[in-house]
């Protein structure tokens, strides 16, 4: 069965003070959760501080972006080797946010791919239709298009760990979640696909976080569907009592769901 996780991404949230006292808290709320990964997602300037906090914790800290290459005249980049050297151990990768604001491609989603694994991290790809390619009838071609793009020139091997985020970008931040008929319908696409593409033992291993809006009043109906494995978070990751509520009903309905195998 795949372990879900529970990912924060704090975006452009959460100066050091702020950060630290959120972690805090996450660390004394979550400590007893086992059986979910709990990642958080700070800033970039946090990350080294958060990352000493998170020492010998049940909690993973992520990044929210990386450059491809390791050092060079890149102003106001950010390398894999560098944010490894803070703790992380996930990188967010091509969040539509990214792709939006900062021209982020499938290309240099691509290349960050890349970089992350070949540096020892774990990226979180995202990937997700706007509300014009949903209502065009699009989505399943743009979600297809950006898993293949993203994930060209790779064998299975050097993704055993990568994470895959389904984020319809409609649902992001705007109160709106996809249903989870909606949701259901993409992931087990990407599952199809990744069986084609690679194969199946692979498709069935692949972890496929839900984002969008995830609040802890409707985790448990996205969880509950067969192919979504727990979520990546913008807005509820703020606030401990809103994250590890997510976090502790995952937790449960996973633990049911091991007892019913
Ligand atoms: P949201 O953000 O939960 O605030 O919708 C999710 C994300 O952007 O990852």
């Amino acid at each position: 069965m795949r372990t879900p996780i529970i990912a924060g991404n704090w975006k452009m949230y959460k100066d050091i003070n702020e950060a630290l006292e959120l972690t805090n808290s996450i660390k004394r709320d979550a400590y007893n959760v086992d059986n979910v990964g709990i990642v958080i997602c700070p800033p970039a300037t946090d990350l080294s501080d958060v990352g000493e906090m998170l020492m010998e914790s049940n909690i993973d800290l992520g990044a929210q972006n990386c450059y491809w290459e390791n050092e060079g005249a890149f102003t106001g980049e950010v390398s894999v080797p560098m944010i490894k050297s803070t703790g992380c151990k996930y990188v967010i990768i091509g969040h539509s946010e990214r792709r939006k604001y900062f021209g982020e491609t499938d290309e240099t989603v691509n290349k960050k791919i890349k970089a992350a694994i070949d540096g020892g991290l774990i990226p979180i790809m995202c990937v997700g239709e706007t509300l014009g390619q949903r209502e065009a009838g699009k989505t399943i071609e743009v979600v297809k298009g950006q898993v293949t793009e993203g994930l060209k020139g790779f064998d299975e091997n050097f993704l055993k760990d990568l994470v895959i985020a389904y984020e319809p970008v409609w649902a992001i931040g705007t109160g709106k979640t996809a249903t989870p008929d909606q949701a259901q319908e993409v992931h087990a696409m990407i599952r199809t696909l990744l069986e084609k593409l690679f194969s199946k033992t692979f498709a069935e291993e692949k972890r496929v976080l839900y984002g969008g809006s995830v609040k802890p009043d409707n985790i448990n109906v996205l969880m509950e569907e067969k192919d979504i494995d727990g979520g990546l978070i913008g807005g509820a990751s703020l606030k401990s009592d809103s994250f590890t509520d997510i976090i502790k009903t995952t937790s449960e309905l996973y633990r049911v769901k091991q007892e019913k195998n």
